[in-house]
Protein backbone atom coordinates (compact mmCIF):
# COMPACT_ATOMS: atom_id res chain seq x y z
CA UNK A 1 0.00 0.00 0.00
CA UNK A 2 0.97 3.49 -0.99
CA UNK A 3 2.51 5.84 1.99
CA UNK A 4 -0.40 8.18 3.83
CA UNK A 5 -0.78 11.61 1.45
CA UNK A 6 -0.82 13.29 4.78
CA UNK A 7 0.30 11.88 8.80
CA UNK A 8 0.03 14.29 11.89
CA UNK A 9 1.49 13.07 14.87
CA UNK A 10 0.59 13.98 18.37
CA UNK A 11 -0.97 17.67 17.68
CA UNK A 12 -1.16 20.13 20.35
CA UNK A 13 -2.29 23.70 20.53
CA UNK A 14 -2.44 25.57 23.68
CA UNK A 15 -3.46 28.81 24.20
CA UNK A 16 -1.96 30.48 27.80
CA UNK A 17 -3.56 27.73 30.03
CA UNK A 18 -6.01 26.12 28.09
CA UNK A 19 -5.28 23.38 25.68
CA UNK A 20 -7.92 23.69 23.06
CA UNK A 21 -6.01 20.39 20.78
CA UNK A 22 -4.39 17.67 22.50
CA UNK A 23 -2.37 14.70 21.06
CA UNK A 24 -4.23 14.67 17.51
CA UNK A 25 -2.89 12.03 15.12
CA UNK A 26 -4.44 11.29 11.68
CA UNK A 27 -3.59 9.76 8.60
CA UNK A 28 -5.26 10.51 5.06
CA UNK A 29 -4.24 8.19 2.25
CA UNK A 30 -4.07 9.30 -1.59
CA UNK A 31 -7.84 10.17 -2.65
CA UNK A 32 -9.17 9.32 0.52
CA UNK A 33 -11.75 11.86 2.17
CA UNK A 34 -11.47 11.99 5.71
CA UNK A 35 -14.35 13.10 8.19
CA UNK A 36 -13.33 15.32 11.13
CA UNK A 37 -16.27 15.99 13.14
CA UNK A 38 -17.57 17.35 16.80
CA UNK A 39 -19.59 19.90 17.76
CA UNK A 40 -18.55 23.51 17.94
CA UNK A 41 -15.14 24.77 19.59
CA UNK A 42 -14.20 20.57 19.60
CA UNK A 43 -10.71 22.54 17.81
CA UNK A 44 -11.60 21.24 14.23
CA UNK A 45 -10.26 23.91 12.53
CA UNK A 46 -7.33 24.60 15.16
CA UNK A 47 -6.31 21.11 13.47
CA UNK A 48 -7.00 21.70 10.01
CA UNK A 49 -5.00 24.79 10.72
CA UNK A 50 -1.59 23.23 11.77
CA UNK A 51 -2.03 20.87 9.31
CA UNK A 52 -1.71 23.56 6.71
CA UNK A 53 0.61 25.75 8.55
CA UNK A 54 -1.39 28.47 9.33
CA UNK A 55 -1.63 27.79 13.27
CA UNK A 56 1.97 26.99 14.91
CA UNK A 57 1.27 23.77 16.57
CA UNK A 58 2.12 23.51 20.65
CA UNK A 59 3.76 19.97 19.80
CA UNK A 60 3.69 17.45 17.18
CA UNK A 61 4.81 16.75 13.69
CA UNK A 62 2.98 17.06 10.19
CA UNK A 63 3.80 15.07 7.12
CA UNK A 64 3.06 15.91 3.79
CA UNK A 65 4.02 13.39 1.02
CA UNK A 66 6.83 12.57 3.20
CA UNK A 67 7.84 16.26 4.02
CA UNK A 68 8.12 17.69 7.31
CA UNK A 69 6.01 20.67 7.06
CA UNK A 70 6.44 22.16 10.17
CA UNK A 71 9.98 21.95 9.60
CA UNK A 72 9.39 23.02 5.89
CA UNK A 73 11.74 26.54 4.26
CA UNK A 74 10.03 28.85 2.53
CA UNK A 75 10.66 27.49 -0.26
CA UNK A 76 9.26 24.01 -0.04
CA UNK A 77 6.50 25.82 1.96
CA UNK A 78 5.87 28.08 -1.15
CA UNK A 79 5.79 24.59 -3.17
CA UNK A 80 3.86 22.82 -0.57
CA UNK A 81 0.94 25.72 -0.70
CA UNK A 82 0.07 24.63 -4.46
CA UNK A 83 -0.36 21.37 -3.85
CA UNK A 84 -2.75 21.94 -0.61
CA UNK A 85 -6.23 24.15 -1.48
CA UNK A 86 -8.55 25.14 1.23
CA UNK A 87 -12.22 26.00 1.69
CA UNK A 88 -13.55 27.85 4.41
CA UNK A 89 -16.94 27.93 5.86
CA UNK A 90 -17.97 31.54 5.55
CA UNK A 91 -17.82 32.41 1.63
CA UNK A 92 -18.72 35.94 2.36
CA UNK A 93 -15.61 36.47 4.10
CA UNK A 94 -13.55 34.58 2.34
CA UNK A 95 -13.88 36.87 -0.96
CA UNK A 96 -12.12 40.14 -1.47
CA UNK A 97 -15.74 42.36 -1.52
CA UNK A 98 -13.87 45.04 -3.95
CA UNK A 99 -11.70 42.32 -6.36
CA UNK A 100 -14.21 41.46 -9.71
CA UNK A 101 -14.39 37.03 -10.10
CA UNK A 102 -12.22 37.19 -13.02
CA UNK A 103 -8.90 38.99 -10.40
CA UNK A 104 -10.13 36.78 -7.49
CA UNK A 105 -9.60 33.28 -9.49
CA UNK A 106 -6.57 35.38 -11.56
CA UNK A 107 -4.49 35.50 -7.90
CA UNK A 108 -3.74 32.02 -7.21
CA UNK A 109 -1.45 32.17 -10.70
CA UNK A 110 -0.31 35.75 -9.89
CA UNK A 111 1.08 34.55 -6.02
CA UNK A 112 2.83 31.23 -7.94
CA UNK A 113 4.02 33.56 -10.56
CA UNK A 114 3.43 30.58 -12.73
CA UNK A 115 1.37 30.64 -15.74
CA UNK A 116 1.54 34.26 -17.59
CA UNK A 117 -1.89 34.18 -19.29
CA UNK A 118 -3.67 37.65 -20.49
CA UNK A 119 -6.66 38.83 -21.86
CA UNK A 120 -8.37 35.80 -23.90
CA UNK A 121 -6.09 33.30 -22.62
CA UNK A 122 -6.40 34.16 -19.00
CA UNK A 123 -10.56 34.26 -19.88
CA UNK A 124 -10.41 31.30 -21.42
CA UNK A 125 -8.72 29.84 -18.34
CA UNK A 126 -10.98 31.67 -15.71
CA UNK A 127 -14.26 30.56 -17.73
CA UNK A 128 -12.48 26.61 -17.66
CA UNK A 129 -12.16 27.00 -14.26
CA UNK A 130 -15.74 28.57 -13.41
CA UNK A 131 -17.37 25.94 -15.70
CA UNK A 132 -15.86 23.41 -13.46
CA UNK A 133 -17.91 24.54 -10.38
CA UNK A 134 -21.18 25.45 -12.28
CA UNK A 135 -20.77 28.89 -13.03
CA UNK A 136 -20.12 30.38 -16.25
CA UNK A 137 -18.29 33.59 -17.97
CA UNK A 138 -20.99 35.70 -16.82
CA UNK A 139 -19.41 35.91 -13.51
CA UNK A 140 -16.25 37.69 -14.45
CA UNK A 141 -16.73 40.77 -13.86
CA UNK A 142 -18.97 40.37 -11.11
CA UNK A 143 -18.29 41.38 -7.50
CA UNK A 144 -18.77 38.74 -4.45
CA UNK A 145 -21.89 40.16 -3.76
CA UNK A 146 -23.67 40.14 -6.90
CA UNK A 147 -23.82 36.15 -5.76
CA UNK A 148 -25.85 34.14 -3.77
CA UNK A 149 -24.07 32.24 -0.83
CA UNK A 150 -23.74 28.88 -2.57
CA UNK A 151 -22.54 30.41 -5.94
CA UNK A 152 -19.88 32.16 -3.73
CA UNK A 153 -18.70 28.86 -2.54
CA UNK A 154 -18.46 27.76 -5.80
CA UNK A 155 -16.11 30.57 -6.57
CA UNK A 156 -14.16 29.78 -3.33
CA UNK A 157 -14.35 26.16 -4.48
CA UNK A 158 -12.77 27.28 -8.13
CA UNK A 159 -9.83 29.64 -6.57
CA UNK A 160 -8.90 26.85 -4.12
CA UNK A 161 -8.50 24.10 -6.92
CA UNK A 162 -7.06 26.76 -9.45
CA UNK A 163 -3.12 25.78 -8.73
CA UNK A 164 -4.53 22.24 -9.26
CA UNK A 165 -3.40 20.99 -5.50
CA UNK A 166 -3.70 16.80 -4.38
CA UNK A 167 -4.59 17.65 -1.33
CA UNK A 168 -7.86 19.84 -0.23
CA UNK A 169 -9.16 21.13 3.19
CA UNK A 170 -12.83 21.96 3.65
CA UNK A 171 -13.58 23.51 6.75
CA UNK A 172 -17.70 23.47 7.23
CA UNK A 173 -17.67 24.11 3.60
CA UNK A 174 -22.20 24.00 3.69
CA UNK A 175 -22.25 25.03 6.69
CA UNK A 176 -23.73 28.82 6.07
CA UNK A 177 -25.81 27.51 3.51
CA UNK A 178 -29.31 26.48 2.94
CA UNK A 179 -29.68 22.68 3.47
CA UNK A 180 -30.77 22.33 -0.48
CA UNK A 181 -27.52 24.78 -1.43
CA UNK A 182 -25.50 22.94 0.76
CA UNK A 183 -26.68 19.86 -0.75
CA UNK A 184 -25.75 20.52 -4.34
CA UNK A 185 -22.31 21.84 -3.22
CA UNK A 186 -21.90 18.77 -1.10
CA UNK A 187 -22.02 17.18 -4.70
CA UNK A 188 -20.00 19.30 -6.41
CA UNK A 189 -17.23 18.23 -3.74
CA UNK A 190 -17.80 15.05 -4.68
CA UNK A 191 -17.36 14.85 -8.26
CA UNK A 192 -14.51 17.24 -8.46
CA UNK A 193 -13.12 14.80 -5.31
CA UNK A 194 -13.71 11.83 -7.91
CA UNK A 195 -12.34 13.41 -11.06
CA UNK A 196 -9.45 15.01 -9.42
CA UNK A 197 -8.19 12.06 -7.31
CA UNK A 198 -8.56 15.02 -4.34
CA UNK A 199 -7.23 13.43 -0.97
CA UNK A 200 -9.75 15.51 0.94
CA UNK A 201 -9.78 16.74 4.86
CA UNK A 202 -13.69 17.78 5.36
CA UNK A 203 -14.67 19.43 8.71
CA UNK A 204 -18.43 18.90 10.08
CA UNK A 205 -20.20 18.76 12.37
CA UNK A 206 -22.61 16.45 10.92
CA UNK A 207 -22.41 12.51 10.91
CA UNK A 208 -24.95 11.89 8.14
CA UNK A 209 -22.93 14.55 6.09
CA UNK A 210 -19.66 12.64 6.62
CA UNK A 211 -21.49 9.17 5.96
CA UNK A 212 -22.11 10.33 2.70
CA UNK A 213 -19.41 11.85 1.61
CA UNK A 214 -16.22 10.47 3.59
CA UNK A 215 -14.52 7.28 3.60
CA UNK A 216 -13.21 7.38 7.40
CA UNK A 217 -14.10 9.44 10.13
CA UNK A 218 -12.42 11.23 13.13
CA UNK A 219 -14.64 12.39 15.96
CA UNK A 220 -13.09 15.03 18.05
CA UNK A 221 -14.69 16.07 22.02
CA UNK A 222 -12.60 18.41 23.56
CA UNK A 223 -9.95 18.65 21.46
CA UNK A 224 -9.22 14.93 21.99
CA UNK A 225 -9.98 11.98 19.34
CA UNK A 226 -12.57 9.87 20.66
CA UNK A 227 -13.56 7.87 18.21
CA UNK A 228 -11.85 7.20 14.49
CA UNK A 229 -12.94 4.48 11.58
CA UNK A 230 -14.87 3.98 8.71
CA UNK A 231 -17.73 6.91 7.91
CA UNK A 232 -20.57 4.03 7.35
CA UNK A 233 -19.03 1.62 10.67
CA UNK A 234 -19.15 4.61 13.21
CA UNK A 235 -22.23 5.77 12.24
CA UNK A 236 -24.01 2.70 12.40
CA UNK A 237 -22.11 1.34 15.63
CA UNK A 238 -20.60 4.08 17.41
CA UNK A 239 -18.75 2.84 20.50
CA UNK A 240 -18.30 6.14 22.40
CA UNK A 241 -21.31 7.98 23.51
CA UNK A 242 -20.36 11.22 22.28
CA UNK A 243 -20.27 10.23 19.07
CA UNK A 244 -24.32 8.40 19.59
CA UNK A 245 -25.35 12.06 20.89
CA UNK A 246 -23.51 13.39 17.78
CA UNK A 247 -25.08 11.29 15.37
CA UNK A 248 -28.62 11.95 17.12
CA UNK A 249 -28.05 15.55 17.14
CA UNK A 250 -28.14 16.17 13.65
CA UNK A 251 -31.03 15.44 11.04
CA UNK A 252 -30.40 12.83 8.17
CA UNK A 253 -28.48 14.25 5.20
CA UNK A 254 -30.73 13.94 2.01
CA UNK A 255 -28.46 13.61 -1.06
CA UNK A 256 -29.84 15.72 -4.04
CA UNK A 257 -30.64 14.71 -7.65
CA UNK A 258 -27.56 14.89 -9.20
CA UNK A 259 -27.64 18.14 -11.52
CA UNK A 260 -24.24 18.76 -11.52
N1 LIG B 1 -6.37 32.26 18.44
C1 LIG B 1 -6.98 31.70 19.50
N2 LIG B 1 -6.73 32.11 20.76
C2 LIG B 1 -7.33 31.53 21.83
N3 LIG B 1 -8.22 30.53 21.73
C3 LIG B 1 -8.52 30.08 20.51
C4 LIG B 1 -7.92 30.64 19.33
N4 LIG B 1 -8.40 29.97 18.26
C5 LIG B 1 -9.28 29.06 18.74
N5 LIG B 1 -9.33 29.12 20.09
C6 LIG B 1 -10.18 28.28 20.95
O1 LIG B 1 -9.90 26.94 20.64
C7 LIG B 1 -11.07 26.16 20.74
C8 LIG B 1 -11.26 25.37 19.47
O2 LIG B 1 -11.58 26.29 18.42
P1 LIG B 1 -11.80 25.82 16.93
O3 LIG B 1 -12.09 27.04 16.13
O4 LIG B 1 -10.69 24.96 16.50
O5 LIG B 1 -13.13 24.93 17.09
P2 LIG B 1 -14.07 24.30 15.98
O6 LIG B 1 -14.26 22.87 16.34
O7 LIG B 1 -13.55 24.63 14.63
O8 LIG B 1 -15.46 25.07 16.22
P3 LIG B 1 -16.60 25.53 15.17
O9 LIG B 1 -17.39 24.31 14.83
O10 LIG B 1 -17.42 26.53 15.94
O11 LIG B 1 -15.93 26.13 13.97
C9 LIG B 1 -12.21 27.10 21.08
O12 LIG B 1 -12.45 27.05 22.46
C10 LIG B 1 -11.66 28.45 20.68
O13 LIG B 1 -12.20 29.46 21.47
MG1 LIG C 1 -14.26 25.72 13.01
Amino acid sequence: MAAPLLIAEGLVKQYGSSRVVSDVSLSIARGEILGLVGESGSGKSTVARMVLRLVEPTAGSVHFDGIDVLHASDAQMKALRRRMGVVFQDPFAALDPRMRVRDILAEPFAIHNDVQLHGAELDAKLTAMLEEVGLDAAALPRYPHQFSGGQRQRINIARALALQPEFLVLDEPVSALDVSVGAQVINLLRTLQRTRGLTCLFISHSMPLVRYLCDRVAVLHHGRLVETGDAVAVCEHPREAYTQSLIAATPEFTAPALVE
